[in-house]
């Protein structure tokens, strides 16, 4: 790895929130193809129906606080209840934390 590279990967760093630079995107994207990608698309950009919410570029923390709200009934909603229910901790800041990384598809105002 050339000085470049580095400089680059730790600027990047520096810019990503601290739950992300702890988490393993490669499992929360398999876990996204695995579980979530049927409804939310593979990149969570591409929702296969309207009616399912875009994630990708989303706060890490804001998805993360959503599912473990699901998990604990705090925020009520009969599909994804079943869907956080199966996730653990490490799972939920893994998905966030993948989904954060893919481009926002949400629309800018400026
Ligand atoms: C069967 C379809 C389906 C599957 C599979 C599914 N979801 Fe969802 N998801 C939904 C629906 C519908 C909503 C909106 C629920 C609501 O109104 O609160 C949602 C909402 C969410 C939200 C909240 C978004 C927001 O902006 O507040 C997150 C985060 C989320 N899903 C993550 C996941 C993850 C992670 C998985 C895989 C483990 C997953 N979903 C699997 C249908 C699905």
């Amino acid at each position: 790895m050339n000085l470049r590279i580095l400089t680059c990967a730790a600027a990047f760093a520096a810019l990503v929130p601290a739950g992300v630079a702890a988490a393993d995107i490669e499992a929360g994207k398999k876990k996204v193809q695995e579980v979530c990608a049927a409804c939310h698309g593979i990149d969570g950009g591409q929702p296969t129906t309207p009616e399912y919410p875009k994630l990708s570029g989303q706060y890490p923390d804001y998805l993360a606080k959503a599912l473990r709200d699901y998990k604990s009934g705090a925020r009520k909603n009969a599909i994804m209840a079943g869907m956080a229910a199966g996730l653990s901790d490490k799972d939920i800041e893994n998905v966030s934390a993948y989904f954060y990384t893919q481009p926002s598809v949400l629309a800018s105002k400026y």
